[in-house]
């Protein structure tokens, strides 16, 4: 990994002398050929086509740096004029409806990661604060949150200490509850984090239902409990496509929101949003001034230089697409959602863990199969075989396993995205079909397995397959040298 093709200089691990342009690109052109093409890299949320208009803007604006307001203030307003945008969008008390510009807070970040530690660490703040003015302790903190948070909830944990406590997840139940957060949940709780758009299976979290939970305790005990949302990928979902369901500033105790800018915000990579309900719900020691043309801008990032870029392409695609644009795409990708469900359905080969509300993601698993012995077998081969046989194909469907508690769960994901059309669905689930043919009918055994599987195939009516398998096994018992067999 990492070994460079070209003789280092004795100095540094770089080349002792350069090479001309042309030469230098095609090397990396031709390394990067074994990259999969992002438009048929189905495991991503991330957004991968984009209007060329959009990428002449992009184009144009890679050599600013966001963080020069001075230098550069049309970034600095653009940032603004989406923060701005994204809090009205999100029912976001601080843009008043009488349009007047209201103060909207929040920064653009290089992706949700960045913008859950802002998001969290006001939770934490918030918290101290409270504690501190009662003169209690504030040396044991703790976030609740779903066994199926994003990788990023731990980090902000394990960075900024906090005691992590999780709702496990079980089969069949993949987020998590209310009345399973009840007693994780004590005078030491910073917050509560609602995963809302699950990157397992783009299930929503009821954002509703533990806003009321929050209430409930924070008017019973004394607390002052409350709830970042961590929309990374429904934040930008579902103001559009199911504009009635509350989730956002609407509800009382959600005091931040973030999202990725970079998933169904429709922008390229590196970009992420955090929006706070309003500038009593940021803690005052987060935020550093700036001055900006004479007045005080806020700064609120954990880093400090960053490309303008995508908060310019952002503003590109609010100005482009319009709410009604918006809409119609996650219309779109929603259709295309029930067309991969329904064709994958009726393969009978698969049962969906994706609910009907949510990201325009498809999670599905295999479904075992019936054996003439009444029984249920599971399958010679996994998800993670199958996701290998589509890779031949080009696709890339990532295979994985469930959080802990159902980590037995294996499961594959479609995220669909905006170049992921009908017809493409119709060419992903006939390659799957053809996967599946090959998978049943070509499987390589070696010994050890070849002793299992006979001995599972014992008690039912053997098929073709088992036959053959049965042939093979008595091949290698004849032939103890022969290592493996294909059984067809
Ligand atoms: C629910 C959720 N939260 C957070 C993240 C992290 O987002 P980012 O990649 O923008 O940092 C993801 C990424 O997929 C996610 O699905």
């Amino acid at each position: 990994m990492g070994t460079p093709s070209w003789p280092a200089c004795a100095l540094c691990g770089l080349p002792p002398v350069g090479a001309p342009a042309h030469v230098v690109y095609q090397l990396i052109k031709d390394l990067r050929k074994l990259d999969t093409t992002p438009a048929l890299n189905l495991a991503s949320f991330v957004t991968t086509w984009m209007e060329p208009e959009a990428e002449k803007l992009i184009a144009e604006s890679l050599n600013v740096n966001y963080v020069d307001t001075d230098e550069y203030p049309s970034s600095t307003e653009i940032h603004n004029r989406c923060v701005s945008m994204l809090a009205k969008l999100w029912h976001s008390p601080s843009v008043p409806d009488d349009g007047t510009p209201g103060d909207p807070v929040g920064t653009a970040c290089i992706g949700s990661s960045e913008a859950i530690m802002l998001g969290a660490l006001s939770l934490k703040k918030r918290w101290q604060e409270f504690r501190e003015k009662q003169g209690k302790g504030t040396s044991k903190p703790n976030l609740v949150m779903g066994a199926q948070v994003h990788v990023c909830w731990q980090k902000f944990c394990r960075y900024f200490d906090v005691e992590e406590r999780y709702v496990p997840v079980e089969e069949g139940r993949y987020v998590s509850t209310p009345e399973l957060m009840r007693p994780l949940i004590d005078e030491n709780t910073i917050g509560i984090a609602a995963v809302f758009g699950s990157t397992y299976n783009g299930e929503f979290e009821d954002v509703e239902a533990m806003d009321a939970l929050c209430t409930e305790l924070n008017q019973k005990n004394g607390w002052n409990v409350s709830i970042h949302v961590d929309g990374a990928s429904g934040a930008f979902v579902a103001p559009f496509l199911y504009p009635d369901l509350k989730w956002d500033f609407r509800l009382p105790n959600v005091t931040s929101i973030n999202a990725s800018g970079h998933k169904y915000g429709l922008v390229y990579p590196g970009l992420g949003w955090v929006v706070w309900r309003d500038s009593e719900h940021l803690p005052e020691p987060m935020i550093f001034y700036e001055n900006y043309l004479g007045t005080l801008e806020r700064s609120i990032t954990l880093n400090f230089s960053k490309p303008a870029t995508n908060i310019i392409a952002q503003y590109y695609q609010f100005l482009r697409l319009g709410h009604a644009g918006y809409r119609k795409i996650m219309c779109n990708l929603d259709i295309v959602r029930k067309r991969l469900i329904n064709s994958l359905t009726n393969t009978g080969h698969f049962e969906i863990l994706s609910k009907e509300e949510g990201v325009p993601v498809v999670a599905f698993r295999l479904k075992t199969v019936a054996g003439s012995d009444g029984r249920e077998h599971h399958r010679l081969y996994d998800e993670f075989a199958l996701a290998d046989r589509l890779r031949m194909r080009g696709w890339v469907l990532p295979a994985y396993s469930m959080p802990a508690n159902a980590e037995h769960v294996k499961l594959m994901r479609v995220t669909i995205r905006e170049d992921f059309s009908i017809a493409m669905t119709d060419m992903l689930v006939k390659d799957i079909e053809d996967a599946l043919a090959y998978l049943d009918t070509h499987f390589t055994f070696d010994k050890k397995q070849m002793d299992k599987v006979v001995h599972v195939a014992l008690g039912r009516r053997l098929s073709r397959i088992d036959t053959s398998i049965l042939q093979a096994k008595r091949e290698l018992q004849r032939d103890p040298t022969k290592k493996d067999v294909r059984p067809c």
